[in-house]
């Protein structure tokens, strides 16, 4: 079986586990994590005080969320996005607006998003689908223009540029994603990167229960025992042991995960683009590091060419039902024909570091054979 995704770890992540189990003993949040957080600022060209992890993607854009909006407030976020955006922004009480996608990059449309417009919008979500940030200049021109905090869901994006500039040295508030499929994993985590210092103490004193000025405390192996809490807080700190597994995918990343990446991408592009019932996504294989593989199954042979493909032992997604249509955010009561559309014909294939360009191209003549008999 070719898996859609995996996680891709090895003895050197193991043996870093194990030194924070045995050697260093202390597994809650500590100089792992600080280590963490500084290597990571160091890799995306932010200053250290500005990367806050955290135990997941979710709980980034949670805290993000928090640190800028109230409940009743409303962001603008695309529905064709992970259930994950839309469950962080509704846990503060904050209105999630479906947006439609653009469909060649399946990232927001600003003209459907400003149709959305209400004297309640406070803030728009961009998110980075399959690791493309889209036109980000666009997004923050309109975002400066209605008065918007943006808040970069980056959870497919770790790694990736824009305009040569890494996803996270620039721009408002941007959230990452370290579960075990991303470019990246710290078995699970997250982190939220912010140069404006009033959402990073926010950040950092909620994911430790409120309590004020507890990371400082926390990272030279301290406690806080007198202490004040002005906020809402989670228990939603990094393990050390999490952060020990991060460190190693953060030195693997470059010479290992993100090439391999690209070069399989690169054999999709090359060879779905010959096939013309398969549409593909603009992308900039040498900007981004692709996180999943998305395509387009055109004339609605999608679910065909999907068991097809499983009756080769072939493993696909589907990314993702829109937000709009799940019952919780809606059940379909706005209709967005675009994103409907794409949605039965979006197809993921498999996408990690461990897979060889041998299996894309098995997967490639799978495909070709599907085409070619129907
Ligand atoms: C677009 C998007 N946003 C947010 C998340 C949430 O990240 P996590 O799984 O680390 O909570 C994910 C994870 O799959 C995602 O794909």
């Amino acid at each position: 079986m070719l898996r859609l995704s995996r996680s891709i770890v090895s003895q050197q992540e193991a043996n870093a586990v194990s030194r924070v189990l045995l050697k260093d003993g202390y597994l809650g949040m500590g100089n792992e994590v600080q280590a963490f957080e500084t290597e990571l600022a160091d890799f995306v060209g932010t200053s250290h005080e500005s990367v806050i992890c955290v135990n997941s993607g979710t709980a980034a854009l949670h805290l993000a969320v928090q640190a800028v909006l109230n409940p009743g407030d409303e962001i603008l976020v695309q529905s064709l996005t992970y259930v994950a955006s839309f469950q962080a922004i509704s846990a503060v009480g904050v209105v999630p607006i479906a947006c439609e996608v653009l469909p060649d990059s399946l990232t927001i449309d600003l003209d459907d998003a400003k149709q959305r417009l209400t004297a309640r919008t406070k803030a728009i979500m961009p998110v980075h689908y399959a690791s493309n940030p889209g036109d980000l200049d666009a997004i923050y021109a309109f975002a400066k223009e209605h008065n918007l905090r943006v808040i970069e869901d980056a959870a497919h994006a770790f790694g990736c540029t824009y305009q040569n500039h890494k996803i996270g040295s620039f721009g408002d508030i941007i959230c990452f994603s370290f579960d075990g499929i991303k470019n990246i994993t710290s078995g699970e985590g997250g982190a939220v990167v912010t140069t404006d210092s009033i959402v990073a103490e926010k950040v950092k004193d909620a994911r430790l229960l409120g309590v004020e000025k507890d990371t400082q405390k926390r990272f030279s192996n301290e406690r806080s025992w007198e202490f004040d809490v002005t906020q809402q807080g989670y228990r939603y700190h990094l393990s050390n042991v999490f952060a020990a597994i991060g460190r190693v995918q953060l030195k693997r990343f470059p010479t290992e995960f993100a090439p391999k990446r690209i070069a399989l991408a690169k054999v999709y592009r090359t060879r779905l683009a010959k096939i013309s019932g398969i549409q593909l996504l603009s992308t900039d294989l040498g900007a981004i590091i692709p996180h999943i593989q998305p395509i387009l199954v055109l004339q609605g042979q999608r679910d065909r060419l999907r068991q097809f493909l499983v009756k080769q032992g072939i493993q696909t997604g589907i990314h993702y039902k829109p937000n709009h249509l799940l019952t919780y955010y809606g059940g379909g009561k706005t209709q967005l024909p675009i994103t409907e559309q794409l949605y039965n014909e979006l197809l993921s294939l498999p996408l990690h570091p461990g897979l060889t360009i041998d299996d894309i191209n098995q997967v490639c003549d799978v495909i070709n054979r599907f085409f070619n008999e129907n």
